[in-house]
């Protein structure tokens, strides 16, 4: 049987420093209806809010991004919709962040008009009805939320990971202003920056490549090396325009992730790292299986004076260890993406716990 699958991307963007001025004629092309916005608490006291084209009827939502969101977020942030639109449909979210904040406006949009909870579509194409329409502006460059057809949603109950998997889950339309990342901090810059990377190195070396997937990462790679590793300052206009551009290709790019997903999720679901440190805490100890992207990370590291913390991993509770082993494991599709069908026997329970003690 042919296995091929049907690739859909977001269908419209609009790139540039100053297009955030654009998201009003973009939101008035929605209305009649209430718009929702969801913003990333980072920007609460800053100019941003009183630029957004919020009209009397409208919401605006500052979302906390201190950890990632949780299934319970987006049933809250869900039945707050519904309350505040009487039993209408909001005409459009905007999602206004980093990865978490986009993901959260993707997976509100989708439970909007889906029946049940969140946690019932974690997993891969179980969303049923086409989504609220939804706008992503990325503040945080790497994540490829904007492009992706995934949000992903920690469960704690279930610990577990996962996002709501299908093309309802992607953006409508995206604005992509290298201006509203002027203010991120180098070190988070070059984590996030990072996962791009890692997106592009895990998906085109795994089994479910294609000539396309290949060359958006070759793309988004050179990028991130001119970037991290080119003169200057790595935060001026022109690289954080290109980081947007990087993040987006390698968004598109990353079909199944390999070793060093699993492995971060672990690190995010027991100790709450942010996902672009977590995938680099991972990445330096997975040298065995990736020789060229460890030592590059490391060149990164050097080049750009940021350093990661050692031994977050040297003394947990059985407890924990067993939550880190638990948590890497369950992502079957990356690890037998990377290692093949038989991957539980390459990483064992006590290989697991060996990597994470050596971070
Ligand atoms: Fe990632």
């Amino acid at each position: 049987m042919n296995m091929t699958r049907n690739t859909r991307n977001v269908p419209a963007y609009m790139l540039g420093h100053g297009s955030f001025a654009r998201l009003d004629s973009l939101v008035d092309a929605r209305r009649p209806g209430a718009v929702f916005f969801y913003v990333d608490d980072f920007f609460r006291n800053t100019p941003l809010p009183g630029d957004l084209p919020a009209r009397a009827g409208d919401s605006v939502i500052f979302l906390d991004t201190s950890r990632e969101p949780t299934v319970e977020d987006i049933d809250a942030l869900a039945d707050a919709a519904r309350t505040s639109c009487r039993g209408a449909l909001p005409c459009c979210l905007v999602g206004i962040g980093g990865g978490s904040v986009l993901d959260a406006a993707k997976a509100v949009a989708n439970l909007l008009t889906n029946p049940g909870k969140a946690e019932e579509y974690q997993g891969w194409d179980l969303v049923k009805n086409p989504a609220v329409y939804k706008i992503g502006v990325p503040t945080l460059s790497g994540t490829g939320a904007e492009c992706s057809r995934t949000c992903v949603l920690t469960n704690m109950r279930r610990r577990l990971k996962l996002g709501m998997n299908s093309d309802f889950t992607l953006f409508d339309q995206l604005l992509l202003d290298p201006g509203l990342t002027r203010t991120v901090p180098p070190s988070q810059f070059l984590f996030t920056g990072m996962d791009t990377f890692m997106h592009c190195f895990e998906s085109s070396r795994g089994a479910y490549r294609n000539l396309i997937v290949d060359v958006l990462a070759a793309g988004a790679s050179a990028l991130c090396r001119e970037i991290f590793l080119g003169p200057g300052d790595m935060l001026a206009d022109d690289n954080r325009e290109k980081m947007m551009v990087a993040s987006y290709l390698g968004g598109m790019a990353a079909g199944n992730v390999g070793l060093v997903h699993p492995f971060s999720a672990g690190l995010s679901i027991v100790l709450h790292i942010p996902h672009g440190r977590a995938n680099c805490h991972a990445l330096s100890v997975l040298g065995e299986f990736y020789p060229e992207e460890q030592a590059l990370l490391a060149e990164i590291l050097e080049r750009r004076k940021i350093s990661l913390p050692l031994g977050i991993c040297s003394s947990l509770t059985d407890e924990q260890y067993e939550a880190l082993y638990q948590g890497t494991i369950i992502h079957e599709k990356p690890l037998s993406n990377a290692l093949g069908a038989d991957f539980a026997s390459i990483l064992t329970r006590s290989k697991i716990l060996e990597l994470f003690k050596k971070m």
